[in-house]
């Protein structure tokens, strides 16, 4: 089986409307002949700038969150699916390790914003991973099981078909210390295993992304693993040069 490979940049909390424009514009200059799927998640303010400035590009975009309600009303500070697509997102990251550790979102939450997003007629990118504590305590398997469960005892396995799931070990997070490819494979073959016991068609062509300090110089070696399809970057998705980097190593 082979899935395309994509590349999303989460640019978390950085930026401004002169740096998002240039990033942007460098971005898909360089993009052209990518063999990789590329998507950029920027913050909320500023992706009209982006949007507008990709034009006709088929470089997609995405939020790095949304609402957990459906409708428009008083949920002062929120942003909705239907904003996000309104403004021409196409994707939506839901249950980034730091929003269930800074922000409290349960497993629970991040379901609901998962379905949310669907409705909206985003595509997900729902994260999971574990912290070190609970890797080094054995737990590794079941911290990721649960995370995906909850989405799929909310939804049903048919919700994973056009979403993509991205393994983010959160002790790799930001860290400079990635998975090596064995332990990215190994997670992510285990996350693949749990979607097939459930429906093997879903499964074979589910899109799992790794992130955590992913670089131009350890993507080639991620991406060459079965179960790799492509990776969700922090801060390498920050500059021009490393992201085109990261994106080139797509076969
Ligand atoms: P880094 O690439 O900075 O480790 O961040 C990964 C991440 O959290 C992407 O969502």
């Amino acid at each position: 089986m082979t899935r395309p490979t994509i590349v999303a940049g989460n640019w978390k909390m950085n930026g401004s409307v002169a740096m998002a424009e240039n990033l942007t514009e460098e971005i898909a200059a360089g993009a052209k002949d990518s063999k990789a799927k590329l998507i950029i998640c920027p913050p909320f303010p500023y992706l009209d700038a982006v949007v507008r400035t990709l034009g006709d590009s088929e470089i997609h975009v995405g939020g790095q969150n949304l609402a957990d309600q459906p409708d428009a009303g008083a949920y002062t500070g929120e942003v909705s699916g239907a904003m996000l697509r309104d403004i021409g997102c196409w994707y939506a990251i839901v249950g980034h390790s730091e929003r269930r550790s800074l922000y409290g979102e349960s497993s629970e939450a991040v379901a609901i914003k998962f379905g949310l997003a669907r409705d909206a007629g985003l595509v997900p990118i729902l994260c999971v991973g574990e912290t070190l504590e609970q890797r080094e305590s054995g737990q590794m398997e079941a911290v990721l099981k649960a995370q995906l469960t909850a989405v799929i005892d909310m939804h049903g396995v048919d919700a994973l078909q056009d979403a993509i799931l991205a393994y983010e070990p959160v002790w790799a997070i930001g860290t400079g210390k990635t998975a090596s490819p064995e332990q990215a494979q190994q997670a992510h073959a285990f996350l693949r295993e749990q979607v097939a016991a459930q429906n093997a068609t879903i499964a074979n062509v589910l899109p799992i992304l790794y992130g955590g300090s992913v670089k131009p110089g350890n993507a080639p070696e991620l991406f060459a693993q079965t179960d790799v399809d492509g990776g969700l970057i922090g801060g390498a998705s920050l500059k021009a040069e490393d992201f085109l980097g990261i994106a080139s190593a797509a076969s």
